[in-house]
């Protein structure tokens, strides 16, 4: 062993490395298991008891679910150091997410779907997507979320769905969703909105669907743009019912929809 030139060393090794990313990706796969999928390259963590970002896994792999593994947080930068940055889809349902660095996603430039749904998120800044330039779909449903910084989710060129039901989230403004040209679908349902004094479609021309059901709307004079605006446009998926005034109280559709005002 000590004979070998160092330099063969070096050369053997990086040859390895190429002929192993390159032809057989599968066998970079740390313990997860990793295949093809209708010409798509997939590692499925799920359930591995990892409580990190693993390393090991090849950088050719496109989309990773990381289902079911008690992760706590994501930290600032984990995909550059697991060498991850080229991941088209993520997966994190039920990793028992709390804390979420605003760089946790930096660099990850070529991300079209993001799922976090069924975690334990309570606070998102409002730098966390920025650099997730292709970002389509996005859900962040079954959290925690008790406020939409402004910004969080602005000048996003190809997000079309954005999943925020079931949160506790009390308030959203004219600028919590901002210039987003191909939003077409948003679900705000299960929260606790009251209020909101803007006219959505004007904000988001591509929108057609909107969930906003069971959250306390009181259902006042200040609510009239934005219920405008839903009934023009008719984007209102769900049936909604208004929890004040009390003369509407549980009516449901017909209340929120049509009585209002
Ligand atoms: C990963 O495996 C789990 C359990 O076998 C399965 O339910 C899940 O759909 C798989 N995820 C993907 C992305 O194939
Ligand atoms: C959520 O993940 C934990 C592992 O962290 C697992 O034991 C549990 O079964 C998962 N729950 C569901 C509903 O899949
Ligand atoms: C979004 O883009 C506008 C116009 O380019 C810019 O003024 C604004 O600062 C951007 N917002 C964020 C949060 O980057």
């Amino acid at each position: 062993m000590s004979r070998i030139p160092f330099w063969i060393l070096v050369l053997w090794a990086s040859f390895i490395r190429y002929t192993v990313s390159d032809s057989d990706w599968t066998k970079e796969c740390n313990i997860c298991s990793c295949i093809w999928v209708s010409g798509r390259r997939i590692a499925n963590c799920s359930n591995k008891g990892f409580n990190r970002i693993p390393n090991g896994l090849s950088n050719l792999v496109r989309e990773i679910d990381f289902s079911n593994n008690a992760l706590y947080s994501l930290a600032d930068g984990e995909f550059i150091s697991a060498n991850l940055l080229d991941i088209h889809k993520l997966k994190f349902q039920n990793c028992s997410i709390e804390l979420f660095y605003e760089g946790a996603f930096r660099r990850l430039a070529l991300i079209i779907e993001l799922d976090l749904s069924r975690n334990s998120i309570a606070e998102l800044k409002s730098n966390t997507f920025r650099d997730n330039v292709k970002l389509r779909i996005l859900s962040l449903s079954y959290n925690r979320i008790k406020t939409l910084e402004e910004g969080l989710f602005s000048n996003m060129s190809f997000v079309q769905r954005i999943h925020v039901d079931h949160n506790e989230i009390e308030h959203i403004s004219e600028n919590t969703f901002y210039n987003l040209p191909l939003l077409t679908d948003i679900n705000l349902g299960y929260n606790k909105l009251k209020t909101a004094a803007f006219d959505l479609k004007e904000k988001l021309p591509k929108l057609n669907s909107l969930n906003v059901e069971e959250n306390p709307w009181i259902c006042d004079c200040r609510l009239g743009l934005f219920h405008q605006s839903l009934m023009k446009n008719n984007l209102i998926t769900h049936a909604t019912k208004c929890e004040k005034p009390p003369k509407f109280k549980g009516q449901r559709g017909k209340a929120f929809l049509v009585r209002l005002l």
